[in-house]
């Protein structure tokens, strides 16, 4: 049987690198498989929290999935601190992670800085939870942006140890999907450096909830070059911010990036930038306005959260009660 288990973290505004690199995949799977979409709110504590700001965070983030297309008849959305399985399980998997496992995580790294003495342990443990998250639902498919390819890759390491360790085939080892055009999505100021929500410039992320002047704006002083665009995907090799918008418009358009080029080769970026400004707004603008519908209805919002958290619990809980068998621990867990 195949379940598929996604996160997001309600860590400020969702942007367009969320949205093509999890969240559009995650509308269209919810009708291919079971589906278990998380707000990982106990990730987010991993670097420090305004509670107020956490909270209004969680529901708009809810807001925006649901505004994306996600159907809570069919799939199940949730905040990951409601269901103590993830915790716990990820205690476990504190114990079965090597440290010269997590000593790799590349993302750990950069997000700790050159102050690493002084980074959460959570922080450094943060791929355990997420393997926990996955593995507690016994999840098999996990779609995400490339950036959180080496996690997967340590999730199947841990449910091979704990299968190992219990010599059992417990845990499905589960396959990232990393699907689309646009699975790593670059800042608008700078073609290196990957679209998120913690740049300091506004200006280097399109937000979900940004309207259509904003988004125009943000495109047309996006850092680009003085060349026309090419014939092929080859010609734009050393030029990763024109890359970068050609693979944005692909995967708004819903076509490929050669289709692109074909259509825009030989001309410059002032033909370019116009058209991508229309694309994102006929895109964008109907996923704001429900956004702004739901934020306006927050206790529906409140009320998909509820019953998410209890779908996911029923779920969680016999599996996290066969793992506690496993180890020997006596009794049921009270959670
Ligand atoms: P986060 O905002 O870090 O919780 O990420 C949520 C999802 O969005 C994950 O599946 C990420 O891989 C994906 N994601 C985040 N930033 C980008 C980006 N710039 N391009 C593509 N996918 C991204
Ligand atoms: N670490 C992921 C990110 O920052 C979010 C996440 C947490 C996740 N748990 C997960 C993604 C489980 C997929 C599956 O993007």
């Amino acid at each position: 049987m195949n379940r598929i288990f996604s996160g997001i973290q309600p860590t400020g505004n969702l942007h367009l690198g969320n949205y093509l690199g999890a969240i559009k995949n995650w509308v269209e799977l919810q009708h291919q498989f079971e589906s278990i979409y998380c707000v990982v709110d106990l990730h987010a504590i991993t670097v420090p929290q305004d509670p107020v700001l956490l909270r209004t965070s969680t529901i708009e983030v809810t807001a925006s999935l649901l505004a994306a297309g996600i159907d809570p008849k069919q799939a199940i959305i949730f905040n990951q601190s409601r269901v103590p399985q993830h915790a716990e399980l990820a205690w476990i998997f504190n114990c079965v992670a090597r440290l010269g496992w997590l000593n790799r995580m590349t993302q750990f790294k950069e997000k700790a800085g050159k102050n690493r003495e002084n980074a959460s342990v959570g922080l450094f443990a943060y791929p355990a939870l997420m393997a926990a998250d996955i593995l507690a639902y016994k999840a098999t498919h996990v779609p995400v942006g490339e950036d959180q390819k080496q996690h997967l890759e340590l999730t199947r390491d841990i449910a091979g140890a704990f299968n190992a360790m219990v010599d059992e085939e417990f845990f499905p080892l589960p396959e990232p999907q990393i699907l689309g055009q646009a699975t790593r999505v670059m800042s608008l100021r700078d073609g290196s450096s990957k679209m998120s929500k913690s740049d300091q410039s506004d200006y280097s992320r399109i937000n979900l909830n940004d309207d259509a002047d904003t988004i125009s704006q943000k495109i047309r002083k996006a850092k680009t070059d003085p060349d026309p665009l090419p014939e092929t995907m080859e010609g734009l090799n050393d030029r990763p911010e024109a890359r970068n918008l050609v693979t944005i418009y692909a995967a708004l358009a819903d076509c490929s990036s050669q289709e692109v080029l074909t259509e825009f080769a030989g001309k410059g970026f002032g033909v370019f930038k116009p058209a991508l400004v229309d694309v994102a707004v006929e895109k964008l603008a109907p996923v704001t306005s429900a956004m702004r519908q739901y934020m306006d209805d927050q206790s529906y919002v409140l009320s998909v959260l509820d019953e998410g958290a209890e779908r996911a619990h029923a779920i969680a809980r016999p599996i996290m009660q066969d793992i506690r068998e496993r180890l020997g621990f006596l009794g049921h867990s009270l959670g």
